[in-house]
């Protein structure tokens, strides 16, 4: 059933506890997430976004207990993922003569994903839609993180509905920020920003410093995912001014994988000797075998310089080694410093093949890192700790 945000705006949206990943396997979701849709009742009616096609008939019936169908007169479709338009095809079966304002690509990607001749109005930056004592303008948000992204603000509610910016992978029962646990909220909407929107931080950037110049006056912001911001929404958009610009705190983190414990004894070493130069910083060993990759994503993206490590295996790196570096290269990490290490028995190739990959991702390397044959005895330790001192001072 929907529940009210303000007097002329009720959520219809869809809470999915059970979710455990995103974007097929691509997006570790340990809190659940929602798909979060708005229905604006003013003189006229619009429903903003829909839901993922595996709820679209529960969607579709819980809101025609919400209002008669036939009383929507505009679907507003700020981004066409299926896990937000999942539901058009269902819900068009009801209403097709329904207009849906969209961007042109948006129009595009749902004719790509539906292959249905709906009743398309584009729209620009700056377009608007009244609706009676409110009115809804659009803000084209390109790459945010579809190339047909856009935000919608509703003037007379202030409401910016933000679609995928700002949002988290979050199931809650509560849907407002002041009512949940802020803590969680927050390791959630880094993730979300780490994992999705971190490649197209110079246009967040960009985006956010318009919006803010246009000087709107902003009592709560809605995303299409997680809870909405209404105790101070400024917060938000604070946070991803910090996070957008290269961001960092004072933390390295070392990443390895380990067959027989060598790799993993580096790590330690190395990570005492960065520890000894510079004892005030947060320094995180995150096993990529074992470990959730997309958290340990996040701890990358907080930190100043991180460590690969990964055994000589086949002439190469390992298998999860291998998928980190491959996301590392996607998330386009800015001003990060790196450096590999691993043991070998042979070729002892690992080293140079993940330092190269690093290289090529951007990714700012301090040194040719440091390598270890068979089982590191203590003075290869001791080799392993100085190294870790050389990498802290360097940085
Ligand atoms: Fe939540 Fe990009 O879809």
């Amino acid at each position: 059933m929907g529940k009210k945000i303000t007097n002329k705006v009720t959520w219809v949206g869809k809470v999915d506890w059970e979710l455990t990943t995103f974007h097929g396997e691509e997006l570790s979701t340990h809190r659940g997430s929602s798909y979060n849709s708005y229905l604006v009742r003013d003189k006229k009616t619009a429903l903003i976004d829909t839901c993922w096609l595996p709820y679209d008939k529960e969607f579709v019936n819980n809101l025609k207990k919400e209002i008669d169908l036939n009383k929507i007169d505009y679907i507003i479709m700020n981004h066409n993922e299926i896990d937000h338009s999942g539901a058009l095809e269902e819900l068009l079966r009801e209403i097709p003569q329904t207009p849906i304002y969209c961007t042109a690509k948006g129009e595009a990607i749902i004719r790509g994903h539906y292959h249905k001749d709906w009743n398309f109005v584009n729209v620009k930056t700056g377009d608007t839609l009244d609706l009676g004592e409110t009115k809804l303008t659009f803000i084209e948000a390109t790459m945010l993180h579809w190339p047909d992204t856009m935000f919608t603000y509703m003037s007379g509610e202030n409401i910016l509905f933000s679609n995928d910016g700002f949002g988290q992978h979050y199931a809650s029962e509560s849907l407002f920020n002041d009512q949940v646990d802020m803590n969680e909220v927050y390791y959630e909407a880094q993730k979300y920003y780490c994992n999705i929107l971190n490649p197209f931080s110079a246009l967040a950037l960009k985006k956010i410093k318009e919006i803010l110049a246009l000087n709107l006056p902003l009592d709560m912001i809605c995303p299409s995912h997680g809870i909405i911001w209404r105790e101070n929404p400024a917060q938000i958009v604070e946070k991803y001014l910090q996070w957008a610009d290269a961001y960092q705190e004072n933390q390295v983190t070392l990443v390895y994988d380990t067959m027989w414990q060598s790799t993993r004894l580096m790590a330690q070493a190395i990570a005492d000797g960065i520890k000894k130069v510079s004892p005030e910083t947060t320094v995180k060993l995150c096993h990529a075998g074992k470990e959730d990759k997309n958290d340990i994503l996040t701890e990358i993206f907080k930190s100043k310089a991180f460590l690969i490590g990964s055994p000589t295996i086949n002439n190469g790196f390992s298998f999860a080694i291998a998928g980190m570096l491959e996301m590392i290269k996607g998330l386009k990490f800015k001003k990060k410093k790196a450096a590999c290490f691993g043991s070998y028995g042979w070729s002892g190739d690992a080293v140079k093949q993940m330092t190269e990959h690093l290289q090529k991702s951007g990714i700012e390397i301090v040194n040719d890192g440091v390598r270890q044959l068979w089982v590191p005895d203590n003075t290869m330790l001791e080799e392993c700790k100085k190294f870790g001192e050389e990498f802290a001072k360097a940085l």
